[in-house]
């Protein structure tokens, strides 16, 4: 197997990113066997903190070369000191008693604060090649998952850019507004501008894409949100029909209903489908599994 490394990106916080990688990568672990490795790359440490008891990520982080920092660090400085088999949590979320792994299939390379200090270093350093740092340092691990899930921080700064790079195709996690459309405009055309500018660093690779959106929060209140989707969908169409985005792009349904569950689930340190697994949040993505299955093994 080769891993399909997908970026979830956004510039807009809130809108289910984290929430996605989470519950999806905890879903397609479970349900469907395949081996996850999800990647926080965000400073907020979303992800992280969402699947460990917080005692436990702030252990483990302390030693930063256990962390995603240190892949950047590394670069920046020319050392050599992270490590992935110490840095990655194996079966994650592990349980309050004992500690025992609960999804055999999903692992974390968790992030740390000490991101946030990255951007700085790597501005100064823009004539070496930075967005490729995360790219290079994946690889090797590649044939160990199907799925490497990167959860990224809600900008286009240089580590989410390592984000895009390291990715075959990136998702758009998305809640249906009115101003969250232009955003999603301006997000697909950043992100070929960016694609544009390193096909030269591709070396044989396809270009990556947006291949998928994903709806979450997803509320009947009116047909606010109807109407949102639907204009979503339009714009979809056009940037489908002008390449800007993957000829085959969608929006995967079903969409994510806001549900107290998946909230709390968070505080719990557990993924929903372990939290609450016959909750509506956990049904729901449970058939977005299928349906992200069925998308990303047939584009
Ligand atoms: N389906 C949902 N129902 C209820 N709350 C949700 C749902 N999805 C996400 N949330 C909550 O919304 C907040 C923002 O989602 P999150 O995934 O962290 O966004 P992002 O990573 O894009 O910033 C989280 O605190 C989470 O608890
Ligand atoms: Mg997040």
């Amino acid at each position: 197997m080769r891993a399909k490394t997908i970026a979830f990106i956004n510039f807009k916080g809130g809108v289910g990113k984290t929430a996605t990688v989470v519950n999806l990568g905890a879903t397609i672990a479970k349900y469907h066997g395949k081996k996850v490795l999800i990647v926080d790359l965000d400073p907020q440490c979303n992800s992280s903190l969402w699947l460990l008891d917080p005692e436990v990520w702030r252990e483990h982080v302390s030693d930063l070369t256990r962390s995603a920092y240190q892949i950047f660090d590394d670069h920046i400085v020319g050392t050599h000191h992270f490590d992935f088999e110490k840095a990655v949590l194996r079966g994650v979320p592990y349980s309050k008693d004992g500690g025992f792994s609960m999804l055999s299939h999903l692992d974390l390379l968790p992030g740390s604060v000490e991101l946030l200090r990255l951007e700085d270093r790597l501005h100064q350093n823009r004539t070496a090649p930075y967005f490729k740092y995360l790219h290079q340092t994946l690889r090797p691990y590649q044939n160990d998952y199907d799925y490497i899930f990167l959860d990224c921080a809600p900008n286009l700064y240089s580590i989410t850019k390592n984000a895009l790079f390291a990715a075959d195709y990136c998702v758009v996690p998305y809640v249906p507004d009115y101003l969250s459309l232009s955003g999603f405009g301006i997000l697909a055309d950043e992100v070929e501008k960016f694609y544009e500018s390193v096909s030269g660093h591709l070396q044989g690779r396809k270009r990556p894409k947006i291949a998928a959106l994903i709806v979450s929060h997803y509320r009947k209140i009116g047909d606010v949100f109807k109407h949102a989707v639907n204009e979503l969908e339009q714009m979809a169409i056009a940037l489908r029909a002008s390449d800007q985005i993957h000829r085959k792009t969608v929006i995967l349904e079903p969409y994510i209903r806001h549900d107290v569950k998946v909230a709390e689930s968070t505080s719990e340190h557990l993924p929903v489908v372990l939290h609450a697994p016959s909750s509506i949040g956990s049904q729901d993505y449970a058939d977005l599994a299928v349906n992200f299955l069925n998308h990303f093994e047939n584009l």
